[in-house]
């Protein structure tokens, strides 16, 4: 029997030697298939004398287990080690350093935003709204600059094309955020019809308005901030009172120089330009242009609904993106439209 114990080792030499699942199966076959060496000694029992059948019977088949048993512990090895290889392969480094969460933030118009509704609050100011895409009255008529007004030529505008693909003249996205101030003084005076005097209206209106230009310092869309203050004695000297207490408190700076320079604006007279100078940083000496303003027409307060004889006020309006871009030293203005994470992050 010293053949079939020869035997047993080579079954389990062979099967140790396989290292691919299908190699192991061919070399079974050899063994224990229908022509393998066992079946072939299982087939040879027949011709044994019968008295010596069964106790090779048994040695064999005994031989036939242990192989069956070394096959089936090859097969397990086997299935292991593939699976701890593909487990590898596929391997999860848990102790990478996360991604970490990132972080929103506002954005930093947004900031100035709401840095300019802080502090004209704090003068008594209220937040007022009106609709990007405005009427032609509300945006121009209203404030003064009727159809032919060569004004009107300064805010070249994206018009709103009708079903039939005709530019409509009735809308248009607003060029400016000047509309709300009739909005504003309509809404109050309705509010306040019949009061005696009527009391004082001061808003200031944030938003986006749109006009055809685009370049590092103009963009086809941006920001403004209307501000009007409307009452019985409203003068010059409170517009420059209110502008300058801001740009100090805005800007953190009694260092700020600020200068208005005489200019045109349909619904406003006198108009002024509203220029700051910083006297120290890379600015330094420089005079920016920040803000329109003036006393309001008597025709807008006359749109508004207002009294023109017994009311006068003054009106601002203040480039959003131009203050930001000189709080926080930023140089192009498209950069705060261009949604480039590596920038708005500096802002967290
Ligand atoms: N609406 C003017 C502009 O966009 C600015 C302005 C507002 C001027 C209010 C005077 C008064 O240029």
């Amino acid at each position: 029997m010293s053949n079939l114990e020869e035997l047993v080792t080579r079954a389990i030499g062979a099967f140790a030697a396989c290292e691919e699942p299908a190699r192991l199966e061919e070399v079974k076959a050899a063994f224990l298939g229908k022509d393998g060496e066992l079946t072939a000694l299982l087939k040879g029992l027949g011709k044994l004398p019968p008295e010596a059948r069964k106790e090779a019977g048994s040695a064999i088949n005994a031989a036939k287990s242990r192989i069956e048993a070394a096959l089936h512990e090859r097969r397990e090895a086997l299935k292991k080690s593939q699976l701890s290889a593909q487990l590898a392969a596929e391997a999860l480094d848990v102790s990478l350093p996360g991604r970490g969460e990132a972080q929103g933030a506002l954005h930093p118009v947004v900031r100035t935003l709401e840095r300019i509704e802080a502090l004209f609050a704090s003068l008594g100011f209220a937040v007022a709204d009106g609709p990007e895409i405005e009427t032609d009255w509300h945006n121009f008529t209203a404030l003064n600059t009727p159809a032919d007004h060569p004004a009107r030529s300064m805010h070249d505008t994206f018009y709103l094309l009708d079903e039939a693909g005709r530019v409509r003249a009735d809308i248009l996205l607003r060029t400016h955020t000047s509309p709300v101030q009739i909005r504003a003084m309509q809404a109050h005076t309705q509010a306040f019809a019949g009061a005696d005097p009527m009391p004082e209206l001061r808003v200031i209106c944030p938003g986006r308005v749109y006009r055809v230009d685009s370049d590092a310092t103009h963009s086809p869309m941006f920001h403004q901030v209307e501000g009007l203050w409307v009452g019985e004695r409203v003068s010059f000297a409170d517009l420059k009172g209110v502008i300058v207490d801001f740009l100090r408190h805005f800007f953190e700076s009694d260092d700020l120089a600020v200068r208005f320079r005489p200019s045109f604006f349909p619904f406003t007279e006198p108009s002024a330009e509203i220029d700051v100078a910083f006297r120290h940083g890379p600015l330094a000496g420089r005079w920016l242009e920040i803000a329109g303003c003036g006393m309001v027409h008597p025709h807008v307060l006359a749109a508004g609904g207002m009294d023109a004889r017994r009311y006068t006020g003054f009106a601002f309006g203040m480039g959003l993106d131009r203050l930001t871009m000189l709080r926080y030293g930023v140089c192009d203005l498209r950069l705060f439209f261009e949604g480039d994470l590596r920038f708005l992050a500096q802002f967290r």
